[in-house]
């Protein structure tokens, strides 16, 4: 049987040489597909962003006041190719320039896993190129390294729409010292702005209106825990509810606190709560540096607030560029890179992992 034109040309094609194990990587390419994001970013020699295109789902989302999974996933099918070139015209390089493709593994939404996982691998077989999984949370916490080399040991504050931890790295190696035992602080933020009637995603509103409310006028119950450095984020959002809707009929109270003044003081615990752990964590380690990742690091009260108190304890706290705090591509390529350096690679048995966790710490 003759055999296919493609086929043959596949035959045909050089072989591209194995990168040698002493030479870094040039450009890394990072995709990013976790949840509402798809992203492709280059970076150049593991510490220059060359480009770094996001396409949001977020338009398509806002109508349902939260993610839909099934419309993240199509929506990342629809758009990773075109992401990817963009990036790469961007970047002024072709593929086969690339020397490393990073990509999330997880945590994320399984549909969308999927379709930056399979691309990355198809890919990187293509290309015959290094394949890094890497771990989503993980990245958040390097995007603060672009600038600046990461602080030998530091404690990280991980505060996403899915996740909130309290970490503490030492060498690149990251674990977990604390997390909330229900909703994540991103959660919190879209939930209370669903209940306040303020739309999706609630952050970035929460943040705004509380400029023009009173952060004293509602006082919430701090929640207790067990775990040192645990966190708990659905009581509030409970009180919150219950702030304007009778419990018992359902129906809206005819006196409650001004929205301004309930986004105000919920801002005002909930990153009071998370100051508190982070400083507690940072003086239990013995670090003088402390490391801000996630989208809700977006937030301007977080960013005030921490620097200060931070600040006068004698801290140094790190936030990334605003356009790092939420998910991209080129986050992801430096944790790639880095693993890569540490010898770290996957196989093309690799597949997306909803529920990836990051090594537990000892307390
Ligand atoms: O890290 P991210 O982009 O996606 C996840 O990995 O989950 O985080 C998204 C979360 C959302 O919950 C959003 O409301 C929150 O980050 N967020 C903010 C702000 N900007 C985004 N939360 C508080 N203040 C902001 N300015
Ligand atoms: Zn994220």
């Amino acid at each position: 049987m003759k055999s296919s034109g493609k086929a043959e040309r596949r035959k045909k094609k050089k072989k591209r040489a194995p990168l040698p194990v002493s030479r870094s990587p040039v450009y890394t390419l990072g995709v990013e597909t976790s949840c509402d994001e798809t992203s492709c970013a280059v970076i150049k020699n593991g510490t220059e962003i060359l480009s770094n295109v996001v396409s949001s789902s977020l338009f398509r989302h806002k109508k349902f006041g939260g993610v839909v999974p099934e419309i993240a996933s199509r929506h990342s099918m629809e758009q990773i190719r075109c992401v990817f070139h963009e990036a790469l015209e961007e970047a002024k390089i072709k593929a086969s320039d690339l020397d490393l493709i990073a990509v999330t593994q997880g945590p994320g939404l399984i549909g969308s896993l999927f379709v930056g996982v399979s691309f990355a691998k198809a890919l990187a077989y293509e290309l015959e190129i290094p394949l890094v999984g890497v771990n989503h949370m993980e990245a958040h916490l390097v995007s603060n390294f672009f600038e600046k080399p990461a602080p030998k040991r530091y404690v990280g504050l991980l505060v996403s729409g899915g996740h909130t931890m309290i970490t503490f790295c030492h060498h690149q190696t990251i674990k977990v010292l604390g997390e909330t035992i229900d909703d994540a602080v991103g959660e919190a933020y879209d939930k209370v702005a669903k209940i306040l009637g303020l739309g999706y995603p609630g952050g970035p509103v929460i943040d705004a209106l509380s400029k023009k409310g009173d952060p004293r006028a509602v006082l919430f119950t701090r929640p207790k825990l067990q775990g040192r450095f645990d966190t708990s984020f659905s009581g509030i959002k409970t009180a919150v509810l219950y702030l304007v809707k009778d419990p018992k009929t359902g129906r809206p109270k005819a006196h409650a606190p001004s929205k301004e003044d309930i986004a105000a003081s919920f801002q005002h615990a909930v990153i009071g709560w998370l100051i508190d752990k982070v400083l507690d964590a940072a003086e239990d380690r013995g670090v003088s540096d402390i490391v801000v990742g996630g989208g809700v690091s977006a937030n301007s009260y977080l960013r005030k607030k921490l620097g200060w108190e931070a600040g006068a304890r004698g801290y140094q706290v790190w936030f990334p560029p605003i356009s790092l705090s939420t998910d991209n591509g080129a986050m992801i390529a430096k944790r790639g890179y880095e693993l890569y350096k540490k010898g770290i690679r996957s196989t093309l048995n690799m597949t997306g992992d909803p529920a990836l966790t990051i090594n537990k710490g000892n307390g």
